[in-house]
Formats: C-alpha cells, sequence, structure tokens
C-alpha cells in the first residue's frame, strides 16, 4: 500500500510534528510500504518533502525542525472512483505522483489534531490513521474533553473555563471562579499541546499575564487545579482489530527535575533537558490497572480509534484522575507512546505498522 506521511503543519507544535515524522519515516517498513512524505509548511502550504528523517531532528532550542517551504507545492485530488487520493506536484509541468491508500497524518495541534484534516480526509473518501472529525476534535478541546470525561463518570480535577467574552467584559468574575479553585492552579490554552502557553500560577496576582499568554494560542483559556504532591504518569492505548477491546500499554511515570516547575516544552523535547522517564512506572500494582482500565474508558469515552495517550495524576492519596487524552501522541524518540509501547512488547516499527493497517481495515 501507499502511504502519505503529512506532518509539520500551521500549529505551534510543528516542530514536535516534524521530529515525529523523522521517526516514523526511519521506522516505516519500506518493503511493505510504499511512502509519500508530504510536509505541511507553516504558512498551510502542502510541499512534497525529501522525508529525509536526519533533518527532522531536535539538536537544541534555537534548532528546531520545520517542513521545507521552497520546495514545490502538492495537491491533493481524488481518483475517478472517488476513493483514493492523488497528489499531484505543481512544478512548471504538473506531475502526478499517484494514488495514496491511506494517509498519516502525523500532525499535533490545530489544523491536525483537530478534526480538521480529519474531515478533508472524510470529504475525500481516503482512509487515515487515528482518531475521526468528532473524537479529534473534543480531544483537541480540553474544555469539552473534560465534558465528555465527567459525562462518563470519569475523574477530573477542578476547573473553570475563561471564554473571550468574559475575559473581555467581566475579569472580575474571571478571578472569582479562578479563586474558587484555590491555589496553584494551571492556566492552558484550550486547545494546544506540548506545554505551549501553560504557566502555574501560584496566586491572584499572578493570574492576568498567565491568561493572556494562554490567549496568545487560543481564545478560551483553561483554569484548573493544580494536582499538588501528585505524580505523573501516563498510558498508550491502541485499537482492537475488528470487534476487539482497544489495548493498553504499560504505565510509565515522569520525574521531572527540580529545575522545571512542570512538563514544560524543554522538559518534554529537549535533548540536553531530558526528564526522567519510568518505564514501566513503579506503581502498586492496583493503581497501575486503575490506570489502564481509565485510559481504555477514556479512549471510548471519546469514541477514539486508532491511538491515544491518557495522561493521568495520582494523588497522594491513590485517588487517579485523567489530565487529557492525546489523539496524536508524539513519536519522538524521547516520547512516551512508542517507549511505552515497546516496553509492553510491541517494537516501534510494529507499532507504526499496526497503525497503518488498523487504518486499511
Ligand atoms: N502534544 C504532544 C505532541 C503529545 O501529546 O505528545
Ligand atoms: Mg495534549
Amino acid at each position: 500500500p501507499r502511504v502519505a506521511v503529512v506532518f509539520g503543519g500551521r500549529s505551534s507544535e510543528h516542530a514536535i510534528s516534524c521530529v515525529t515524522a523523522g521517526s516514523v519515516l526511519r521506522a516505516i517498513v519500506r518493503e511493505r510500504y510504499d511512502v509519500v512524505p508530504v510536509g505541511i509548511a507553516t504558512d498551510g502550504r502542502w510541499v512534497l518533502e525529501s522525508g529525509d528523517p536526519e533533518r527532522l531532528a531536535i539538536t537544541s532550542a534555537d534548532a528546531l525542525p520545520a517542513v521545507d517551504g521552497s520546495r514545490a507545492t502538492v495537491a491533493l485530488s481524488q481518483n475517478s472512483a472517488g476513493s483514493e487520493l492523488v497528489v499531484h506536484e505543481a512544478t512548471s509541468v504538473p506531475r502526478t505522483l499517484g494514488e495514496v491508500d491511506v494517509v498519516f497524518p502525523l500532525l499535533h495541534g490545530p489544523w491536525g489534531e483537530d478534526g480538521t484534516i480529519q474531515g478533508l480526509l472524510e470529504m475525500a473518501g481516503v482512509r487515515y490513521v487515528g482518531a475521526g472529525v468528532l473524537a479529534s476534535a473534543v480531544g483537541m478541546d480540553k474544555h469539552y474533553m473534560k465534558i465528555v470525561f465527567q459525562a462518563q463518570g470519569l475523574p477530573v480535577l477542578p476547573y473553570t473555563v475563561i471564554t473571550p467574552r468574559a475575559w473581555e467584559t467581566d475579569k472580575a468574575s474571571c478571578r472569582e471562579s479562578v479563586s474558587a479553585l484555590g491555589f496553584p492552579v494551571f492556566v492552558k490554552p484550550c486547545r494546544g499541546g506540548s506545554s505551549i502557553g501553560i504557566s502555574k500560577v501560584h496566586d491572584l496576582a499572578g493570574l492576568d499575564a498567565a491568561v493572556e499568554a494562554a490567549r496568545e494560542h487560543d481564545p478560551k483559556v483553561l483554569v484548573e487545579s493544580s494536582a499538588e504532591g501528585g505524580r505523573e504518569v501516563e498510558c498508550g492505548v491502541v485499537q482492537g482489530f475488528g470487534a476487539n477491546p482497544p489495548d493498553v500499554s504499560v504505565v510509565a511515570e515522569i520525574k521531572i527535575d527540580g529545575a522545571h516547575e512542570f512538563y514544560d516544552f524543554a522538559a518534554k523535547y529537549l535533548p540536553e533537558e531530558q526528564t526522567e522517564l519510568n518505564v514501566p512506572a513503579n506503581l502498586p500494582a492496583h493503581v497501575a490497572e486503575r490506570v489502564q482500565t481509565l485510559s481504555a474508558q477514556a479512549f471510548e469515552a471519546l469514541s477514539c480509534e486508532g491511538l491515544a495517550r491518557v495522561d493521568f495524576f495520582v494523588l497522594p492519596d491513590e485517588r487517579v484522575v485523567i489530565n487529557e487524552i492525546n489523539t496524536m501522541p508524539g513519536f519522538t524518540p524521547s516520547s512516551m507512546f512508542p517507549r511505552m509501547w515497546a516496553a509492553s512488547g510491541l517494537e516501534y516499527p510494529e507499532l507504526v505498522d499496526r497503525l497503518i493497517q488498523l487504518a486499511l481495515q
């Protein structure tokens, strides 16, 4: 089969998507798949990429990878049966690159992980890896994600939402709702990822600046209680074939060093700041099982497909609460998702293969 690996994109997680794509392009089994690497430049243009994994790595904070926007653009159309996508390259003599059977949208954040590209692919009638339109959209929006989890009885931390109208017309009541949560709180853009735009706020005096920082990424802002003293753990979920239930990976723990207040962008990705990841986590068996059960429930609560990583806090009293779900988790070499699966017996190339096969089934 022919796989279009689509990466980069317009969101603030462009660089992470490139690194993810580099790892996937390196691991994809070339004897089984014919790969077409398609980059989305930060300005939204689709370009034919070289797909050279070496170019798509993070070496330092000042050297984040990006899609090469100088390359020839590509356009997509349907074949006459309306089922496969046809890739055309817009050089001076337009070239048809052929049909693709499945798209692997390795995109994080808005315009990629949020149902928008999934909608485009649905319209084009082409199969793709991962969650559909609704699950992607709900998984991207931390506000609606919480509403769906709560409606299904899944545990989340207390929160309040600051809408653009509320913030612009009545800051006093926004501050009141935040104070009612008690400090410290986390202030997050509702639709974002990789901790970009997130701050930890210790008192009311720090709130306005944090809200403004989050609003640079999304006009809608989520403020939630901090799980003080909690442990941060994650679990991978992969859809089962046919009518089989989803599989869950081992549970892993993130141990941030004292220099970082939380698992921020640098702690997540910069090679010089590598955070300690314990895979599997050293947790009592009943707690790890609770995390795994909740992971599968969270996956099904959103009607996810393909894959997801579910992030949790284990509170000092052993209560487990869901932080969030990611419908296209990072696949970088330092990322938890592939490492948790490797520790569960599913190595990176097999994981990538399974995700493609799930999309093709
Ligand atoms: N949003 C990042 C890529 C993650 O969830 O891993
Ligand atoms: Mg996320």
